[in-house]
């Protein structure tokens, strides 16, 4: 039998595209975000997703579709997910602490980007739950405030706890030494509960559809000329929401055939 040295190869358990966890915060139950090492070749454009996951007992990745929740220039990647207790994915992934590795295949792609929207003055954000993930990276970077006049977004959740993640970042736009100055008083937050009291009740659609959220924001209304809109969040939020930015005149555009707004479903769910 031949000794064991250096160099014979020792079969470890590899995890292709691996990365590190650096950081975990837990929100809600149902609720977390958490941070992980950039690949260094890694580049992507706000609002984009890649595949992200762990190793399945089977042997095979486990993988899912995760809107990187950083902007673009951040050296590190954040996330922000829902806990599905059966889930075969975040019911593991919930529990990763920082030095664990997690799968992350370094190809992003994704609708809820600026080349898919036509100029305009006013850019709307609207989300619903983990919906809020692409805007996080998208308000935090700086083309969102070179771009528009005006940047509104709308986050739609059950509970107040739910908006916390969502929240915290909106608020320190302001103070940001990278790009408060540019946000100045461009942006507007507008936060809604709809089965727990707080400031502003009801779903993001009814208050569009009977003109609250222009009458509270000081705004006339939508119009293609001046408007633009992303969509993220659930199937029911994403086709109502459509049949309403159509009825204001708003197209759906793409990366391929640029127009007044686009739609992305928030996919872990
Ligand atoms: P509601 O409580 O009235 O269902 P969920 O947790 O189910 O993903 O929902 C997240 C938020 O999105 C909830 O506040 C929910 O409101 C809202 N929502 C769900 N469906 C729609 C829809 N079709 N239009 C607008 N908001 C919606």
């Amino acid at each position: 039998l031949k000794p064991l040295t250096d160099a014979t190869p020792i079969k470890t358990p590899m995890l292709p595209d691996a990365q590190t966890v650096t950081h975990v915060e837990h929100f809600t139950d149902d609720l977390f975000s958490f941070r992980v090492s950039r690949p260094q070749s890694l580049r992507f454009r706000s609002g984009e997703f890649v595949m992200i996951g762990l190793m399945g007992d089977t042997g095979k990745p486990l993988l899912r579709a995760y809107s990187i929740a950083s902007p673009s220039w951040d050296e590190e990647l954040e996330f922000y997910s829902i806990k599905v207790q059966n889930g075969p994915l975040t019911s593991k992934l919930q529990h990763i602490q920082p030095g664990d590795q997690i799968i992350l295949r370094p190809k992003p792609v994704g609708t809820l980007v600026h080349d898919a929207l036509l100029p305009g003055k006013r850019i709307w954000f609207f989300a619903t739950g983990t919906g809020f993930a692409p805007f996080a990276s998208l308000l935090r970077d700086p083309e969102t405030y070179e771009l528009y006049d005006e940047v509104i977004i709308t986050h739609t959740c059950r509970d107040v706890a739910e908006l916390e993640y969502g929240r915290r970042i909106v608020e320190a736009l302001p103070n940001d030494p990278l790009i408060g100055e540019l946000v100045g008083d461009k942006l507007k937050y507008y936060p809604t509960t709809t089965r727990e009291d707080s400031p502003k009740m009801g779903r993001i659609t009814t208050l569009l559809q009977d003109g609250t959220v222009f009458k509270d924001l000081g705004i006339d209304g939508m119009t293609a000329e001046t408007d633009r809109a992303m969509v993220c969040g659930s199937m029911g939020l994403n086709t109502d929401l459509k049949e309403i930015l159509e009825g204001f005149g708003l197209r759906e555009g793409a990366n391929s055939d640029p127009a007044e707004y686009v739609v992305e479903k928030a996919f872990v769910g």
